[in-house]
């Protein structure tokens, strides 16, 4: 059996429920934009990177932009959303995410961040954990965002533990696509039709079951 030794965790919908304000940020721009932006569109974006969501989002009308105009309206929703952030506190873990930190810890496990934000830092400190974690690999360590496994692999390196012995909990398809192509064990979060590829699924972070994953019980 392999032995785990860290837990790279990703942040937004497996920490703390960031997907709403996304989606807040998201919609603003795209009413400013006249472009069509629903809920269930957001959902196609959870774990994307920040230019591709503005790409789906953007659709058929993404050739109306320059390339200019791209980055002037990821600027943009990028300040819509750190408006939003300054709402967040040490009130916003979601459910069963601050016991999973201490459990981890008390395993003696190396327990790491990988998310493709740009924000990662100002979440964990909003939160009060910034000072938490082994290692933190965010938006701005590598350049190939997931499904790529390379924020995945820079967090396994940043602790300095091999992909194999490496745990990775996910709430996304491309995050779980990007630990399974690290070689690493992966932990969807959410329904199984969208993490049904990763070698264990719980519901919502709360029912994950460390034991049942430490001992090697898929
Ligand atoms: C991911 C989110 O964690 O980070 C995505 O799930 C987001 O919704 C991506 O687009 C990039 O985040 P940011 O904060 O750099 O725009
Ligand atoms: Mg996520």
């Amino acid at each position: 059996m392999t032995e785990i030794k860290a837990f790279i965790l990703d942040l937004d919908g497996v920490v703390t429920d960031t997907a709403e304000y996304h989606f807040q940020a998201w919609k603003r721009l795209a009413d400013e934009e006249n472009v069509p932006f629903t809920r269930q569109d957001n959902e196609k974006l959870r774990g994307v990177s920040r230019r591709r969501s503005l790409e789906l989002l953007l659709g058929e009308h993404r050739s109306r932009y320059t390339e200019e105009q791209i980055e002037e309206m990821m600027a943009r929703k990028n300040s819509y959303y750190q408006e939003l952030l300054q709402e967040i506190s040490e009130k916003d873990f979601l459910p069963g995410a601050r016991q999973l930190l201490d459990d981890l810890k008390k395993h003696g496990l190396k327990v790491a961040i990988g998310s493709g934000s740009k924000n990662t830092r100002t979440v964990l400190t909003r939160l009060g954990i910034l000072n938490f974690f082994d290692g933190i690999s965010d938006g701005y360590s590598v350049t190939r965002a997931k499904p790529a496994p390379d924020v995945f692999v820079y967090a396994a390196g940043s602790v300095g533990v091999p992909a194999e012995n490496c745990v990775v909990v996910e709430d996304a398809e491309v995050g779980v696509e990007a630990a399974i192509a690290g070689g690493m064990i992966a932990v969807g979060i959410g329904p199984k039709e969208r993490i049904g590829q990763a070698h264990y699924c719980y519901e919502n972070t709360a029912d994950i079951d460390l034991n049942q994953i430490l001992n090697g019980e898929a």
